[in-house]
């Protein structure tokens, strides 16, 4: 064989190794179970989520799909999802805010540079509520919060029916809150980030 011939051979076998070796080949396969942040090319797993869970139940969305991929474009970092095989299961997207309290503006802003994140939506998809997955999301997003620099606290509304699920995960009521959807109303909920709730839990960042 030809010198030029061997490493035609060699390159070959190499090739071939490639293909065939199962370490390499693993390192396609999905995460089972992944959490990370969210970027725009999420946007249409989560609206689609986010119209089931909420269109059915009030005809309208916390986030239009155009806010969806602003707020993912804008704060990626001030989002989780959690994912299963590939597959967005939950989410949380939330936006700076720089007020004591939430108001109508906050609903479609971000400000940047905040001690204050504003979480607009926490979603489970359908075939996955109640088994303890977004008690779960909302907890890994707490402890994230705390890695998050300047970050001191976290805001959001909810109706009243979710006020016990909310105050599980730490938060407390700060009362009504100024904003309405559809004539809907809602409590205003705050958690002070690197506070004592779920400590047990320390993830470590
Ligand atoms: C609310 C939601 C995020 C909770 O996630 P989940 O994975 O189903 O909840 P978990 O299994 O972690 O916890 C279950 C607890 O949530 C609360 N909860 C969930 N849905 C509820 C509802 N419709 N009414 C009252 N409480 C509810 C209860 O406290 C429940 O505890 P219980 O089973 O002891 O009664 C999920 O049901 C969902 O996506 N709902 C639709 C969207 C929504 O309403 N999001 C929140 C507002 S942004």
């Amino acid at each position: 064989m030809t010198f030029f011939w061997s490493i035609v051979h060699c390159i070959s076998i190499r090739l071939e190794l490639k293909v065939v070796n199962p370490l390499r080949q693993r390192r396609h396969t999905l995460p089972a179970s992944e959490f990370r942040n969210l970027t725009p090319q999420d946007a249409i797993s989560v609206f689609e989520i986010e119209r089931e869970a909420f269109v059915s139940v009030s005809g309208e969305c916390p986030l239009t799909l155009d806010e969806v991929l602003n707020f993912l474009g804008q704060c990626p970092e001030l989002s989780l999802g959690w994912f299963e095989e590939g597959r967005l299961v939950a989410f949380i997207i939330g936006s700076g805010w720089d007020k004591e309290r939430l108001s109508q503006e906050a609903m479609t802003q971000h400000v940047p540079d905040t001690p204050t994140v504003h979480i607009h939506v926490l979603s489970v998809h359908r075939h996955c509520r109640q088994q303890g997955k977004g008690s779960i999301l909302l907890w890994r997003y707490l402890q994230y919060l705390r890695c998050v620099p300047g970050l001191r606290r976290a805001l959001l509304i909810c109706e009243d029916f979710l006020v016990p699920f909310y105050q599980k995960a730490g938060f407390k009521e700060k009362g009504p809150s100024a904003i309405s959807v559809s004539n809907m109303q809602f409590q205003e909920m705050e958690y002070m980030v690197g506070g004592q709730a779920y400590t047990r839990r320390n993830s470590g960042c």
